[in-house]
């Protein structure tokens, strides 16, 4: 793709690519076979600036742009969608909501420790009945002086083993008054933050994902992140800007799978030619090849929507369902392709193929399904609900 990106977008997606390519690539299929979370390269990542891209350098980041976000994100889920997610998670849900509504003070305890990758965050909205219906929560928190007191349970928590910090939903309504949720910043290491089993995956096996339970903890009420009752537009305006990340991750992903193909078909023969010659092959490699560039446009497009809301403060919620629809689906569609054409080799361990077409399906799950982001994208263009 043939953009005219700045010096500074072109720096931090070209040392991206040259520490995905020299640490992440040779580690990646061991952490995807023993599930082990990546700390070491994390932590490297972080003294980079790829743990917080966008977020200001006072506060620990790398004060860039979300098309810098993006450029970056997609080499790194080039050669591991694992450390893409842990990446994500730490750039889009945690530190967005923290820039826009945190106070000095929590910017200071929450945000620096995170952005520059000393520590991991986390971002907990879904329960266990709870996924696509996110309002539906039952975490309660009651006000007790200076104090929350919040108890109830979240699942599949990205990060959730490791995270030292998390941004939280809970309800805050008294019966009988309008329903109201809440977010609240959460210490892991206070008493009453329990962690539950760690789910086994079909992908991204490296980032570790968990349940969590509060205990009657203890929040302090100068932790609880913009007003009470807002919590969920905090939550839906921080998936705006994740929903961008996925677009990205997803995009890294097929451009792994794609360059595999477009190699392969070159190399490998079959009735003695190519099977690059063959007209169902060359289909395969058209469709991948146009899909993969389309999905990076939406997500640019997305990112560039994003940049220029910071000023007029506009939503770009479309821009980023779109994005993040069409390129997890890309992803899906390129995945399985590029596995296909490689037959048998595709199936194997030996070769990566296997790894990016499991971890190709969450980004049609997490930070709401294609399902929902049909729905979001519908309402959006006819007003219907
Ligand atoms: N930005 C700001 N405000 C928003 C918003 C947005 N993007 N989307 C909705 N809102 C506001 C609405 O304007 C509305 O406000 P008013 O009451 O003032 O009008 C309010 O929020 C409620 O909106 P809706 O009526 O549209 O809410 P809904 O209950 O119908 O739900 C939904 C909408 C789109 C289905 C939403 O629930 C949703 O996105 N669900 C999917 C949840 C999801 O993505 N979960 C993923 C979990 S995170 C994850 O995967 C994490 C991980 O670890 C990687």
């Amino acid at each position: 793709m043939n953009l005219d990106f700045t010096e500074e977008q072109l720096m931090i997606r070209d040392a991206a690519r040259d520490f995905a390519q020299s640490a992440i690539v040779p580690i990646a299929a061991a952490h995807d076979e023993s599930g082990e979370f990546p700390l070491d390269t994390i932590r490297q990542m972080g003294e980079l600036g790829l743990m917080g891209i966008e977020v200001p350098e006072q506060y620990g980041g790398a004060s860039m742009d979300t098309v810098s976000y993006v450029l970056a994100l997609k080499e790194i889920s080039q050669a591991d969608a694992a450390h893409g997610t842990i990446m994500s998670v730490n750039n889009s849900l945690y530190a967005n909501g923290l820039m826009k509504y945190g106070t000095e003070q929590q910017r200071e305890t929450f945000l620096k420790p995170v952005a520059s990758g000393e520590a991991i965050g986390a971002y907990a909205l879904t329960e266990p009945q709870s996924g696509s219906d996110a309002s539906n929560m039952r975490v309660r928190a009651v006000r007790n002086g200076d104090t929350y007191v919040i108890n109830g349970k979240k699942s599949w928590i990205t990060s959730g083993p490791v995270a030292r910090y998390m941004v939280l939903f809970a309800r805050t309504d008294v019966e009988g008054e309008q329903p109201a949720i809440t977010a609240f910043m959460i210490d892991t290491e206070k008493p009453g933050f329990v962690r539950g089993k760690t789910e086994p995956k079909l992908g991204i096996r490296a980032s570790a994902t968990c349940e969590i339970e509060l205990e009657d903890y203890q929040c302090p009420a100068e932790w609880r992140l913009g007003e009470e009752g807002q919590g969920f537009k905090i939550a839906m305006g921080v998936l705006d800007a994740g929903r961008i990340g996925i677009a990205a991750q997803a995009v890294g992903i097929a451009a792994a799978a794609y360059e595999c193909a477009r190699q392969y078909v070159q190399e490998r023969q079959a009735f003695g030619r190519p099977i690059g010659t063959f007209q169902m092959i060359q289909a395969k490699i058209a469709d991948m090849r146009c899909r993969l560039e389309a999905a990076e446009l939406l997500t640019l497009n997305a990112a560039l929507t994003k940049v220029k809301s910071k000023e007029s403060g506009a939503r770009y919620t479309l821009e980023s369902s779109m994005a993040k629809l069409y390129a997890s689906e890309a992803a899906n569609f390129i995945t399985h392709q590029a596995l296909q054409i490689h037959g048998g080799m595709g199936y194997s361990k030996e070769m990566p193929l296997e790894r990016y077409y499991r971890d190709a399906k969450i980004t049609e799950i997490y930070e709401g399904t294609s399902e929902i982001q049909r729905m979001v994208i519908a309402r959006l263009e006819t007003g219907l609900r």
